[in-house]
């Protein structure tokens, strides 16, 4: 089996490319960056542009599936996200059609339902409701999954990740996605003989997680890791969150407070915890 990663610098992808380099005869790993250093066995970097096709084209060439994780990863203005997250999209699903690959694994995010509450516990049937232009293009990417399904048999999981990020605050406790946990459902979306067009939640098994994956327990999903055992910590150092604000009402947290086209991430305080070999 031959498997693409595409934003193989990144933290989660970092995380991502030892495991899927043992699943697999030949992993190429992409990205925008000029190298990402040492690699592992079985592992070959090509640096590609998401907004080009011809790159795209050249990276899936003979690929068996691709796991697409490249994007700007935080809210920006449209013109910036225009061509990694939306562009590039289209140039992965297309360039995985004519090279007819089975399935584009995606990394989707729940921006793209961002604004719903979350105390309507939404499951993975949920109208799009996105946050913000990153949530938008997140959108765009799922209906774009799902037109390649309908009209040109290319499977895709796309992975609506709540937030893959040590627990640092109290939305986290809900939201929260371990790096095992992030693994083993990319392994399942990988490994899965038959997916169709498929939409799960990416998030561990949080007491406090605010969405249901019933629809897709075919997919093997079982996560094991559970933020509770954060919780003590987490909520001595955060005062009670206020439901009335939107930060903490919506699925979004602070990307459903934040301007259109403003960092969300800035408001965070994300650990850079990237994996090194
Ligand atoms: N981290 C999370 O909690 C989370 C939550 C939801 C969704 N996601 C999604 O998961 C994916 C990875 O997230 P991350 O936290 O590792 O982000 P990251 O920013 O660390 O990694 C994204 C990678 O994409 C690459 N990239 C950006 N523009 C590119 C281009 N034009 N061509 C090629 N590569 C390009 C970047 O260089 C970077 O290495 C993203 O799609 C993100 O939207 C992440």
């Amino acid at each position: 089996m031959k498997l693409v990663l595409t934003g193989a610098a990144g933290r989660l992808g970092s995380h991502l490319r030892e495991p899927l380099s043992k699943m697999c005869d030949e992993l190429v790993s992409t990205d925008i960056v000029d190298n990402i250093g040492t690699l592992y066995e079985g592992e070959r970097y090509e640096k590609a542009d998401l907004a080009s096709l011809d790159d795209m084209m050249r990276v899936l060439e003979g690929a068996d599936q691709v796991v697409h994780f490249g994007a700007i990863g935080d809210e920006a203005p449209f013109d910036q996200i225009l061509g990694p997250n939306i562009i590039g999209a289209y140039n992965v699903w297309e360039a995985a059609y004519q090279h007819d690959l089975r399935r584009v694994v995606y990394a989707s995010s729940i921006h793209a339902v961002g604004m719903h509450a979350k105390t309507d516990f939404i499951g993975t049937d949920a109208p799009h409701r996105p946050d913000t232009f990153y949530g938008l293009a997140k959108c765009f990417a799922e209906d774009l999954a799902s037109m390649y399904w309908d009209k040109r048999g290319i499977e895709s999981v796309c992975m609506r990740i709540l937030s893959c990020a040590q627990v640092n605050n109290a939305r986290a406790l809900g939201s929260w996605l371990s790096y095992d946990d992030l693994i083993h459902l990319v392994k399942q979306s990988i490994n899965t003989p038959t997916t169709g067009f498929a939409v799960v939640y990416g998030v561990s098994n949080n007491d406090r997680a605010p969405v249901d994956n019933a629809n897709v327990s075919f997919l093997g999903y079982r996560p094991k890791d559970n933020a509770e055992q954060f919780a003590e910590k987490v909520l001595a150092d955060e005062p009670e969150q206020d439901l009335d604000d939107i930060a903490h009402h919506c699925q979004g947290g602070p990307f459903a407070s934040v301007e259109l086209g403003n960092s969300g991430v800035a408001t965070m305080n994300i650990v850079q915890d990237a994996k090194k070999i």
